[in-house]
């Protein structure tokens, strides 16, 4: 059983639960995900590392409750145990020669963009990060980004915080005011990778983004998270989750992402009763 030692609600929908698994924290690195059942019959799912502490020998996971099982995660408290806390899993970040890097987090992809600014900032690469959400109540990680970079932007659609506008606004920004970012990272929805991916192409800007197709074994065995990247067939799991983000088909994630949304939903509501 892995015992969950801090639990912070970050906003109404997500979650932190900071896990003790020695193991894993002492392997994981920046981009990787875990793999977790709550109980013994409970479904498996993954989630990106969003931070660890070797020292301490535990990992944190941020999560929305989307679902039935986020929804349980969620129920639990600081003391409570969950059943597996598999990982590290995927292939982890590498930064090398990189000197200036755009962070970029949309929504819940900035607890996953967290760990990869801390990571580059360590490094002394000059980090911009530009975090984008719907609305004020719905942001996370503001000062936590704030510590690990060296300028921070935020963005809400509806202005009610930071820039009016969208993540992707503000990096073109950036890079006409003559940012010359080495990489730029983007996560979040598949289509404000997408986007971003399509303001950074002209300029010939290395892109990477973290893909979050439906996992099911994590290991390379299932298919289920197959993703095509420049023409060929990949496994985010085993592959990914990183991936050059120019060479992504985005259409066929986000086609592929919607064919469990009504089982979701079933399940959910079976779920509540
Ligand atoms: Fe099964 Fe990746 S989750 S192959």
């Amino acid at each position: 059983m892995y015992r969950i030692l801090r639990k912070e609600i970050l906003n109404p929908q997500v979650k932190l639960l900071e896990i003790e698994a020695p193991y894993v924290a002492r392997k994981a690195e920046p981009g990787q995900f875990i793999i977790l059942r709550v109980h013994d019959e409970g479904e498996r799912i993954p989630l990106t590392i969003a931070d660890y502490d070797r020292e301490k020998g535990s990992v944190t996971i941020i999560f929305q409750e989307v679902g039935a099982t986020t929804r349980l995660l969620g129920s639990l408290e600081a003391g409570d145990a969950i059943a597996d806390f598999c990982g590290p899993l995927g292939v982890a970040s590498h930064f090398e020669g990189v000197k200036k890097a755009a962070v970029i987090g949309g929504g819940l992809g900035t607890a996953i963009a967290y760990p990869q600014a801390k990571k580059l900032f360590g490094l002394g690469v000059e980090v911009d990060v530009i975090i984008g959400f719907r609305n004020k109540d719905l942001i996370i990680l503001e000062q936590e980004m704030a510590k690990v970079s060296n300028r921070l932007f935020v963005t809400t659609d509806d202005g009610s915080n930071g820039t009016r506008g969208f993540v992707s606004d503000i990096l073109k920004q950036r890079i006409e005011e003559g940012a010359q970012y080495d990489v730029v990272i983007a996560i979040g929805p598949p289509i404000m990778m997408k986007v971003v991916c399509d303001v950074t192409r002209p300029y010939g800007i290395k892109t990477i983004v973290s893909l979050n197709p439906v996992m099911i074994d994590g290991t390379g065995m299932c298919g289920g998270c197959r993703v095509t990247v420049g023409g060929e067939t990949k496994f985010a799991c085993v592959d990914g989750p990183d991936f050059d983000g120019h060479l992504v088909d985005f259409d066929e994630l986000i086609r592929r992402l919607s064919i469990y949304r009504e089982d979701e939903r079933i399940s959910l509501e079976r779920h509540a009763c």
